[in-house]
């Protein structure tokens, strides 16, 4: 199931209010979390919601059980196999936050896009630093999940999201299997953008206040300053160029 703040992204992609207090209602007592969401009481429990947030919020609310239903979100049992593949607690905290951002930056793009893939690709990109912290994670990551048995799409993301999609010339140079990392879908890209605003977001070296999309805001300004986020012109250049993108589907 979507956690929460996917939940509340969604809605506020959809109407410019998150409607927090509608899925609070309905996630957060576990006593009456089943009964919440019941299907069969959609009809009573939307005219409460309705006495109390409108229309919208009824919306708002019947939207959420169809995305518990439908959305793949974030899995315990996904959860569970980077814990037994040995990623260590740390690590797990980054992979669930990646796989949030990219389900935000998903929805707000308003963009039919796969979030089986969203979600999962990012959840497992690091599954590699179960072994490695090096540059190799995302080879070997790879490697883990097709012993997994992770779909392709998925242990392709693992592979490729070393500096977010490398060039012959880099891998070469990295000295990483020469092939071809360029990032052909837009969930791919959403995702490594994703990872590279949580980095921002998470590690303390730029200060962005409480407003985690201040870090959108002063992307290109803060990977030119830190060469940590830039890396070099190349890399740099690619990143934005996922930004722009995806920016330009949310304006
Ligand atoms: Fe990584
Ligand atoms: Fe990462």
């Amino acid at each position: 199931m979507p956690k929460i703040h996917v939940h509340a992204a969604t809605s506020a992609a959809k109407t410019g209010k998150d409607y927090m207090a509608v899925h609070d209602w309905l996630d957060t007592d576990p006593d009456k979390k089943a009964e919440r969401h019941d299907v069969a009481k959609v009809h009573d429990n939307g005219k409460l919601i309705e006495a109390q947030y409108g229309a919208e919020g009824r919306r708002e609310f019947i939207r959420h059980i169809v995305d518990d239903i439908t959305m793949t979100g974030i899995s315990e049992a996904d959860i569970g196999i980077l814990r037994r593949e040995g990623v260590t607690e740390d690590d797990i905290a980054h992979c669930v936050k990646v796989a949030e951002k990219a389900a935000e930056l998903a929805v707000r793009t308003g963009a039919a896009l796969d979030m089986e893939l969203v979600v999962r690709g990012a959840l497992f990109h690091d599954l590699g630093k179960a072994k490695t912290h090096a540059m190799e994670h995302g080879k070997i990551g790879a490697e883990m999940g097709a012993v997994l048995g992770l779909p392709k799409s998925i242990t392709d993301v693992m592979e490729k999201h070393i500096r977010g999609g490398l060039t012959e010339l880099e891998a070469i140079e990295l000295g990483l299997p020469v092939k071809d990392y360029t990032l052909n879908l837009l969930e791919e890209r959403i995702i490594i953008y994703a990872d590279r605003l949580v980095d921002i977001i998470t590690e303390d070296v730029v200060d962005i206040g409480p407003d985690e999309r201040e870090a959108e805001r002063r992307f290109e300004e803060i990977l030119r300053a830190y060469p940590k986020y830039g890396k070099n012109e190349i890399t740099l250049e690619r990143y934005l160029g996922y930004h722009n993108e995806i920016q330009g589907l949310m304006a």
